[in-house]
């Protein structure tokens, strides 16, 4: 596949290094394309260039940049370079206050996701909530004592999250699907348990997993 990815982050980083182990072809944007020389140097195959450069490329876009910024980095992107594409969202709508007793703060509601609110606005985009409840280090094939961990995804279009649970099955994730984009509701919340014991007592190395 050709995956274009919306950021420049750890994130970004990690899921453009994932790609392109497992096979695929990888542009990675950035409002500011030169920050990414070092990677790019050291990752053969991938190219760089702005949000719409890796929009455009993308028949997967990746979206992995500052929740706040997300719908901002989209419309930079161009809505016309999303239409009927996989989004796959990875970003959290985190506040910049900082967190309490380790708890951070979001800027939604338990009524609402960022995820619908882009899924709304950019309505011919299909988005897939996917890599959001896990740290960036941990993302592409995740060696935990526990086992295969699970991500939990969630999206309106379902050959959309057969695409992800495509991605995921090679990327070493059990996949539980949540069912449609209000679910995000719930899935975006767990990166706020997930931070928890790495604010509380500095562990950022775990995974959830759904036990049945
Ligand atoms: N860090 C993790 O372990 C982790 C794990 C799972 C999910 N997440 C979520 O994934 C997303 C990315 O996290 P991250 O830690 O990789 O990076 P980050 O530091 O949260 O975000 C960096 C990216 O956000 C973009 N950005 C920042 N402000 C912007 C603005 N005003 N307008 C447009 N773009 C802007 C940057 O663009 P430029 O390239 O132009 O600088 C950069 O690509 C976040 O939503 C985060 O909550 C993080």
């Amino acid at each position: 596949m050709k995956v274009g990815i919306v950021g420049s982050g750890q994130v970004a980083e990690s899921l453009g290094a994932g790609f392109l182990q497992h096979g695929h072809e990888v542009a990675m944007g950035s409002r500011t394309p030169a920050k990414l020389a070092g990677w790019i140097k050291q990752h053969a195959g991938a190219r760089s260039g702005s949000f719409t450069d890796a929009a455009k490329f993308g028949d997967v876009v990746v979206l992995a940049v500052k929740g706040s910024a997300a719908a901002e980095a989209l419309r930079t992107a161009g809505t016309q370079n999303l239409a009927g594409k996989v989004v796959i969202d990875a970003t959290n709508p985190i506040t910049d206050e900082p967190p309490a007793n380790g708890v951070l703060k979001f800027f939604t509601t338990l009524d609402d996701s960022s995820m619908e609110r882009l899924q709304r606005e950019f309505a011919g985009a299909r988005f897939v909530k996917a890599f959001n409840s896990v740290g960036a280090d941990c993302i592409v094939d995740p060696q935990f004592k526990g086992g295969k961990p699970t991500m939990f995804i969630c999206g309106n279009d379902e050959a959309a999250k057969q695409t992800v649970r495509g991605i995921l099955d090679q990327f070493g994730w059990e996949t539980e699907d949540m069912g449609k984009a209000e679910a995000a509701r719930a899935i975006e919340p767990l990166c706020i348990l997930w931070c928890i014991p790495g604010f509380l007592r500095d562990e950022w190395s775990h995974a959830f997993k759904l036990l049945r």
